[in-house]
């Protein structure tokens, strides 16, 4: 599906210092973010974070307080939205009905007067793969090909930034995870830059090279997202993406190798390389899916953490793993995900365990523990989502 004439390069994104103020509310607050022209970058957060704010001043539908936009080193923050070199993907795709797919795909080429917009059109098909299906109208296709439309009518015009703000939010879940790979394909094979919004983790950490994590018109953290899951700085970073288990202590030892923090009288260990603070009260965590639960007393053992008995309070079937919640005298409700090599549960409610994890595993948070919940569940991404749509919608009927 390569196509040479499409393999043109993408474009930095600059944003320094923005600030964007609607009357009574800063949305945005001294944002900097380079985003490496032909990557793959996810800005990832929770509902009212800030994403699309931060989406419409790169595309120029909103001027910002203060700051400056560069894209490919080109100051464009005074720039109209049309003459700068950027598309964007909404989440309803809004394809014209009464044109054909081709037609649909064609129609920003002719408006623009460019040169060979039929052949252009059939190219960009050709990308995602629907070229055959050009002479049919919207109606006549699926909600995941109508998507893919959306995305060819955005290449075409080849952006040196492309934009994407839920793109795929209104997919089922199986055609959202194709999806998601197609356009990571898809990017790889264009070479241009993906700007992608997103609540959803898992979709930001499948796709982009790079994911910032934002909350409150902030970015929190931003880094691969192998390293942002394994090494998150903050208890918002630890709990959007996945969950943790979070423990607030004192430090009680601390050697060239490891610090060990007072967890309920018991010293949890922690490589010091992978704790933000080293002294005094902190907090620390560790993965639920780092953790094992033991039916008997482990035998004290160097380089393990272990805390317990505890008592279990639920134990939750998802297929290939359950999640036990452990509640530990002193310490409180703990979760563990165990991945399910037997068949039925290890255990069942009210057994009495202990729980056990590589002391390498844990990690040592920047907040101040005062302010550390001890363990904050999963954001509902499901109400996140009917939100956006619903939002989404609107500004597109309004436009
Ligand atoms: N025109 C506006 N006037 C006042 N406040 C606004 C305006 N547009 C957005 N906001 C506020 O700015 C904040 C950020 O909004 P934004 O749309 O960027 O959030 P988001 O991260 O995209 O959230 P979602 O995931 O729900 O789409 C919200 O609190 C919103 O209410
Ligand atoms: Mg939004």
């Amino acid at each position: 599906m390569a196509i040479a004439s499409f393999a043109e390069s993408g474009a930095d994104l600059q944003l320094t210092g923005i600030t964007k103020r609607f009357p009574g509310f800063t949305a945005i607050e001294e944002l900097d973010l380079t985003i490496p022209a032909g990557s793959f970058f996810a800005l990832l957060g929770p509902s009212g974070c800030g994403k699309t704010t931060t989406l419409r001043l790169v595309a120029g539908l909103e001027e910002p307080t203060a700051g400056q936009i560069l894209i490919g080193g080109k100051d464009v923050t005074s720039t109209k939205p049309f003459q700068r070199p950027v598309n964007t993907v909404f989440q309803s795709y809004a394809l014209f009905p009464h044109m054909t797919i081709l037609e649909n795909v064609a129609f920003g080429l002719r408006r623009r007067k460019l040169g060979d917009p039929v052949g252009k059109a059939h190219e960009a098909l050709k990308l995602v793969e629907l070229d055959h299906l050009a002479s049919r109208r919207p109606a006549q296709l699926s909600g995941g090909q109508q998507q893919r439309v959306a995305l060819a009518r955005a290449i075409v015009n080849r952006p040196a930034l492309l934009l994407l703000d839920e793109p795929l939010g209104a997919l089922d879940l199986k055609l959202r995870r194709q999806m998601q790979l197609e356009l990571k394909t898809i990017q790889t094979e264009v070479g241009l830059t993906f700007l992608h919004v997103t609540h959803d983790q898992e979709e930001a950490m499948t796709m982009a090279d790079t994911v910032a994590v934002m909350n409150k018109g902030k970015i929190e953290q931003m880094g691969a997202p192998e390293e942002l899951y394994e090494l998150p700085r903050t208890a918002f970073v630890a709990n959007f993406l996945g969950q943790s288990n979070l423990f607030t202590g004192e430090v009680v030892a601390s050697g060239p190798d490891h610090i060990a923090v007072d967890v309920a009288g018991v010293p949890i260990v922690v490589p010091r390389t992978r704790a933000q603070r080293h002294a005094g009260e902190i907090a620390i965590g560790v993965r639920p899916e780092k953790v094992s639960l033991l039916t008997s007393a482990p035998l004290p053992e160097s380089g393990r953490n272990v805390l317990g008995p505890g008592r279990v309070t639920d134990v939750s079937f998802s297929g290939v793993s359950t999640q036990y919640l452990v509640d530990v005298p002193g310490v409180g409700e703990l979760v563990v995900f165990a991945q399910n090599m037997v068949f039925g549960p290890v255990v069942q409610v009210g057994a009495s365990v202990w729980i056990s994890w590589n002391a390498d595993h844990g990690f040592g948070l920047d907040d101040d523990p005062g302010v550390v919940p001890r363990f904050v569940p999963d954001a509902s991404t499901e109400s996140i989502a009917i939100q956006r749509r619903i939002a989404l919608e609107e500004e597109l009927e309004q436009a």
